[in-house]
């Protein structure tokens, strides 16, 4: 293997353009608590889609769309045969989001579009920024749906069928925004994205960059207890089936499994509809989500045959159905060790200081992995807090990320050529 060229480090992104660009779009679905409700598909989304196409049109950018509303920016290179380097994240957020989890990824390919435009710097491939849709799987699960759609993951028409917890079809969304587009599917030459950690290793640290090497495994779960409405006054304790008191246990359950696979193992139960929801009935059903991860495929498999041992016995024990059902998997990723070797090599060159991290976290470019050379850079946030809208990142690591995906962009650039 060539090594990779020293980057110029005299190019660098425009950290108060990118600022002011996060600034800008973080008032489209702001929250009175600082953060962002920017659901997949909603209104606020086709409003940033509507901004973030304008400004890559700006940048001297098309701006193309496929059948599953993923957005491609793209600046065309020297040579059009070359398949595009992506820079790829997300623009959609939790509930209630923050900042920074996906759209710094988004926004800082702006930046280099913008700075490339700026410096009249020509490349041999094209350069493309992509807005994946519903990463965040908050809408629609599971998460990465449209990236994944896009990496052969998924077909289009299990995309299309996914509904959210008022029954609306992705393909329904899709069209009600007038975000669906054209195709499905073209190579990349390669695929970086950026990201805050959303741990705290690197602030603990005092490290700019994480150099990202993969993303651990992830099951997600949907179950539902079925247990009997009953009347809270009169129905006595011996006699109830309580599905929420079978759900509470297995919350418990699932806490205790994720931490007997410690110190790397997590599990969560984010979601919960409590039926029929009325302070003097007796819960008689409740469906709940549990998301179960751990770096080691092998290792979650254990969990999973643990979970599913745990139910199986609350719900005998409490006299409840059970019904569980893995929704999905998205087995753990090894990024590409030559992109990987571009952001570290770029991360030197700027001197800031890095380590190597795997995701906690699923992204688009787990899944665009499969198709292309593909590798993450991570920079902190405050106190590792994300999903959560007191998010935080500073200007200058945003900025920092951004240098270090320029870069390792330009020594692929040069390597394709090579
Ligand atoms: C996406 O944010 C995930 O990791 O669940
Ligand atoms: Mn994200
Ligand atoms: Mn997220």
């Amino acid at each position: 293997m060539t090594a990779s060229p020293k980057p110029a480090t005299n190019l660098a992104v425009n950290a108060d353009r990118l600022w002011a660009s996060i600034e800008e779009t973080a008032r489209i679905g702001a929250t009175a608590k600082g953060g962002l409700r920017r659901l997949a598909l909603s209104a606020e989304d086709a409003e940033v889609r509507a901004w973030f196409k304008t400004a890559c049109e700006a940048a001297g950018c098309t701006v193309a769309i496929d059948s599953l509303g993923n957005m491609f920016a793209r600046r065309p290179g020297r040579n059009a045969a070359l398949p595009p380097i992506a820079i790829g994240s997300h623009l959609d957020t939790q509930p209630t989001g923050g900042r920074f989890d996906g759209v710094i990824g988004v926004l800082a390919g702006l930046e280099v579009l913008r700075l490339l435009q700026e410096a009249g710097i020509e490349t041999e491939a094209p350069i493309e920024v992509i807005n994946w849709t519903n990463e965040e799987g908050a809408r629609f699960a599971p998460a990465m749906l449209a990236s994944g759609t896009f990496a052969g993951v998924f077909s289009a028409e299990y995309a299309y069928s996914r509904t959210d917890r008022d029954g609306v079809r992705f393909d329904t969304a899709l069209d009600s925004i007038g975000a669906r587009g054209e195709g499905l599917g073209h190579a990349l030459s390669a695929h970086f994205e950026l990201h805050i950690e959303q741990g705290p290793i690197l602030e603990a640290e005092a490290r700019t960059i994480g150099v990202v090497t993969g993303v651990q495994s992830i099951r997600w779960y949907e179950a539902t207890l079925i247990g009997s409405d009953g009347h809270a006054g009169a129905t006595p304790m011996r006699l109830r089936r309580d599905a929420l008191l079978g759900t509470a246990r297995v919350i418990e359950a699932v806490h205790r499994l994720a931490r007997a696979h410690a110190p790397d193992a997590v599990g969560t139960v984010g979601l919960l509809e409590n039926r029929p929801n009325s302070r003097n009935v007796v819960p008689g059903e409740v469906f709940f989500t549990i998301d179960l991860r751990h770096p080691d495929d092998a290792v979650l498999a254990e969990m999973d045959a643990s979970l599913r041992d745990a139910l199986a016995e609350i719900a005998t024990a409490d006299g409840l159905e059970l019904s569980l059902e893995q929704t999905w998997e998205s087995p753990a990723v090894h990024f590409d060790a030559a992109c990987i070797a571009r952001v570290r090599q770029a991360a030197a060159a700027f001197g800031y200081p890095s380590r190597d991290l795997v995701s906690g976290a699923g992204h688009d470019s787990a899944y665009i992995a499969r198709v292309a050379p593909t590798t993450m850079v991570f920079v902190p946030c405050a106190g590792g807090l994300s999903h959560n809208e007191a998010e935080s990142a500073t200007r200058e690591d945003v900025a920092a990320g951004a240098n270090v995906l320029l870069h390792a962009v330009l020594a692929t650039d040069a390597a394709l050529t090579g």
